[in-house]
């Protein structure tokens, strides 16, 4: 089975973007990480990263036709996209949201997420390892059939 793992904008900047809140790890750390993570479980995953709202709805509709389930850090469009939750929700699939730093911990905009109500679960302030843990915990989801 394939999971989809989308991050949003400015994740590509991991690595020297604020370390001291988003840690010293890159992207393309974060996605060797994913790959060590799925190879473990015997699936696979999809990784992806973009700076543009409409490509993150594309890669939802996409993984609803392609995919079992979605690990998603959609970064700033988590605070604003009435999009990307309509687009979950059309899909149907099961979406783990995962967050770098502690949303909760930050600035009151950061507070808010407009994917946590269409989401299984959120993973947040436990740095990069959010996402294979993310990818763990949706695949035992998926394995328990009550996806
Ligand atoms: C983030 C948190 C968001 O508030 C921020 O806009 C990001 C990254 C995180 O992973 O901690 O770009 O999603």
């Amino acid at each position: 089975q394939t999971l989809f793992v989308l991050n949003g904008p400015n994740l590509n900047m991991l690595g020297q973007r604020e370390p001291g809140i988003y840690g010293s790890l890159t992207l393309k750390d974060i996605e060797n990480l994913c790959h060590s993570k799925a190879s473990e479980l015997g699936i696979s995953v999809d990784f992806r990263q973009t700076n543009h709202e409409g490509q993150l709805v594309d890669w939802i509709q996409e993984a609803g036709l392609t995919a079992k389930g979605l690990v998603i850090n959609p970064a700033a469009y988590t605070h604003t996209s009435v999009a990307l939750q309509d687009a979950i929700r059309a899909v149907g699939l099961p979406v783990i949201e995962v967050h770098l730093s502690n949303i909760h911990a930050r600035e009151s905009f950061r507070h808010t997420s407009f994917v946590s109500p269409v989401a299984l679960a959120v993973l947040c302030g436990l740095g990069a390892n959010g996402y294979p843990m993310a990818i763990e915990a949706l695949a035992n989801h998926l394995d328990q059939g009550d996806a």
